[in-house]
């Protein structure tokens, strides 16, 4: 596995491949892998030549007050993961690399940002998209591949690439879970033992909903109110929004005739844990 810090390196690296003519799949990251980015590099090696993943914890992403500078870290062990995994180039640029003083250029993404994690996190998008533009033009993919777990950055992602012509092809794959449910976070270590428990009640919610919506509930308004109901009522929750919303366009649905996800974030004490699925019978991963 090569290293690879600088910019440029990285751009003569991914013209070099593009030159002798081979794929790269490229997996971005702010690092901490659990089995969730490891799926990710498992599914980029099985389908190019080369796989690129980053790891860059990106300061433009994260509002004040928000957990930027505690944000959990181990480059040493992220490094043998990769490693393991099959990695061939693992970029870790500088912050001053990506962002040198007159920086002033960013990627905003209107509609689809402006719900749900947008309202919340203001500029959080902004921060997200213009980071991965940046990467897209320094590892020059011909796949990038996201993981639906973090499901509104995935319609993000797919609309900036689709609406500045961006010649690459976004991929979603399936959220990976502990075995009982929990959706995989590098956030979770944060959690207690006791908050542990209550984030069950995101999944636990979730499944539930998916299930009454197979078993023919088909209005929103009565699956959420359930969901409201199992988070709030969990010692150390604040539920901050549960909806369910069309795939392609974030927008509310009120009753679920085609397609549509149920979406959702809430604090567990201090940390802020997000989770979706699909619901109406669309397929585990619509890529
Ligand atoms: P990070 O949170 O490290 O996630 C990197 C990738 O792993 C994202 O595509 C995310 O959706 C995926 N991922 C995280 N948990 C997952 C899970 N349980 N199952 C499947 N995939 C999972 O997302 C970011 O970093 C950043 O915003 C980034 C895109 C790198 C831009 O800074």
């Amino acid at each position: 596995m090569e290293y690879l810090t600088s910019p440029q390196e990285m751009q003569y690296w991914a013209n070099e491949q593009r030159r002798v003519g081979r794929t790269v799949a490229f997996v971005p990251t702010m690092g901490y892998f659990h089995q969730g980015h490891l799926k990710l590099m498992e599914y980029g090696r099985s389908r190019a030549d080369r796989l690129v993943v980053s790891l860059f914890v990106n300061p433009l992403q994260f509002g004040p007050g928000e957990d930027f500078a505690r944000y959990p870290r181990d480059e040493k062990r992220d490094q043998a993961l990769a490693q393991m995994a099959g990695v061939d180039v693992l970029f870790l640029p500088a912050p001053e690399d990506l962002y040198p003083v007159h920086f002033q250029t960013y990627v905003t993404v209107e509609k689809v940002t402006q719900g749900l994690c947008g309202a919340s996190r203001p500029g959080h998008f902004r921060g997200v998209a213009t980071v991965v533009a940046k990467l897209f033009n320094l590892v020059k993919p011909h796949w990038a591949i996201f993981g639906l777990k973090d499901y509104q950055q995935y319609v993000v992602i797919r609309q900036m690439v689709r609406d500045l012509n961006l010649d690459l092809e976004v991929v979603g794959r399936p959220t990976i879970r502990e075995n009982d449910g929990l959706a995989m976070s590098s956030r979770n270590v944060y959690l207690s033992p006791q908050e542990r428990g209550s984030a069950l009640s995101l999944s636990a919610a979730l499944k539930t909903a998916q299930e009454r919506c197979r078993a023919g509930e088909h209005r929103a308004a009565i699956l959420l109110d359930e969901v409201v109901r199992r988070i709030s009522g969990q010692p150390d929750t604040r539920l901050d929004y549960a909806r369910i919303v069309d795939p392609e366009t974030l927008e509310g649905v009120e009753f679920i005739k085609d397609p549509a996800v149920l979406i959702l974030a809430a604090w567990v004490g201090k940390t802020r844990l997000i989770d979706n699925g699909f619901l109406g019978g669309y397929p585990d991963c619509p890529a």
